[in-house]
């Protein structure tokens, strides 16, 4: 009698990035250029100096990079910069990146943004599958907005957040609580988001390469914000969560949402599920550490992966457990020496 050999079907395992720490890092934010129209003052010195052009990779590149972390597992992809949509002809990478929303492997793509150019771009956004994005925006006074961001147009930026909104986008809005600049406009702005039918997340500040002010003469942390909308709302704990650091809370008065992240004052490192790439191709592990891999040469080397996948592994297994940000009198220092315009958002 002859034997059977039953061999089972072989399924492969659904690709997961998983750190030292046990963490599945599931989420990739891009930051496509380093420049931005705006030069907010918490986020750039006035006279920075941008990477020339031929440092950064194509947006072929970007696409290939962007799609080996999805073949890894990376569910949620991210678009930032700088200013992310001043980078030229980036609609194609948006269009070219929307073909793993139809596919399934990837779950979500958005992007944060300043909101300059979102009246032109919004619809065909929306066409590529984008469905929520986030506009920083931490004034709604012509006046000081203009001074925060060194010269942005406070109305354009409305026309491009009603321009998405009327596209069928979701927004949210972003705002950093800044100590004597922005600390009067806390409940004027919750009004108005909600009003809106936009949640809106206040950021605590973080030291984040070299600007002209002190950070801590910026420095608010969320308590202090938190106490002061409370002198006006009533807040209520919520369970809503999208995957960010942020948590919510819902305001009695308006029915909306209100997000808090605290990346100085209560540390969420512990449940972090992210990465950064740099238009260069740099990898950042951690937003607030200096380590980072560079992937833009095994990307050149070879037409295949597998030289940048080894990259990529290699990198994950130095992710660091956290950042160690410190805000006040006795270091005047920033933790990480690049900005927030140059890891991204
Ligand atoms: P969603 O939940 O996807 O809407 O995103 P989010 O709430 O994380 O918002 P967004 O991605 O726009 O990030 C808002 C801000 O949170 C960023 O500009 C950073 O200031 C801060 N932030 C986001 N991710 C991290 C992180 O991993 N570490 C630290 N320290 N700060 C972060
Ligand atoms: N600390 C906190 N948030 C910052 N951002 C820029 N620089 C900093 C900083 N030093 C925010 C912007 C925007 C996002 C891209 O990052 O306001 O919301
Ligand atoms: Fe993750 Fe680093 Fe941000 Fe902490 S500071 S949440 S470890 S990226």
């Amino acid at each position: 009698m002859l034997d059977t050999v039953i061999t089972k079907p072989t399924v492969k395992p659904a690709a997961r990035i998983i750190d030292p720490f046990g963490r599945t890092i599931n989420y990739l934010r891009v930051s496509v250029t380093d420049r931005c129209d705006f030069r907010c003052v918490y986020c750039m010195s006035e006279d920075m100096t941008f990477l020339p052009k031929q440092d950064l990779l194509t947006l072929e590149e970007l696409d290939r990079l962007c799609s080996a972390f999805i073949d890894k597992g990376v569910k949620r992809l991210r678009i930032t910069g700088g200013e992310p949509l001043v980078r030229r002809d980036i609609m194609t990478l948006f269009k070219s990146l929307s073909r793993h929303l139809n596919t399934g492997s990837l779950e979500e793509l958005t992007l944060t943004t300043n909101g300059s150019q979102l009246a032109k771009y919004a619809k065909e956004l929306r066409n590529y599958g984008i469905k929520r994005i986030n506009v920083s925006l931490d004034t709604l006074n012509a006046e000081k907005f203009r001074t925060l961001t060194r010269w942005g147009d406070l109305k354009k930026v409305l026309e491009g957040i009603e321009a998405a909104q009327n596209a069928g986008i979701k927004v949210k809005i972003n705002a950093v609580a800044l100590k004597d600049v922005n600390e009067d406009e806390f409940i004027p702005m919750i009004k108005w988001a909600h009003g809106h039918g936009m949640d809106i997340t206040f950021i605590e500040v973080m030291p984040l390469g070299e600007i002209e002010s002190a950070r801590i003469d910026q420095y608010m942390p969320v308590s202090a914000v938190r106490s002061q909308i409370e002198q006006s709302m009533t807040l209520r704990e919520i369970d809503y969560k999208t995957g960010g650091p942020a948590r919510y809370v819902e305001s009695e008065q308006t029915g909306g949402r209100i997000g808090f992240i605290t990346p100085m004052t209560h540390n969420f490192c512990e449940s972090c599920n992210r990465v950064r790439i740099t238009c260069t191709g740099t990898l950042f592990m951690c937003l607030g550490q200096e380590d980072a891999a560079d992937l833009r040469t095994p990307l050149r080397i070879s037409h295949n992966n597998e030289l940048l996948n080894q990259a990529i592994d290699a990198a994950i297994l130095r992710k660091p457990k956290g950042h160690d940000f410190v805000i006040d009198r006795t270091i005047n220092q920033p933790a990480v020496a690049r900005h927030m315009s140059q890891t991204g958002g």
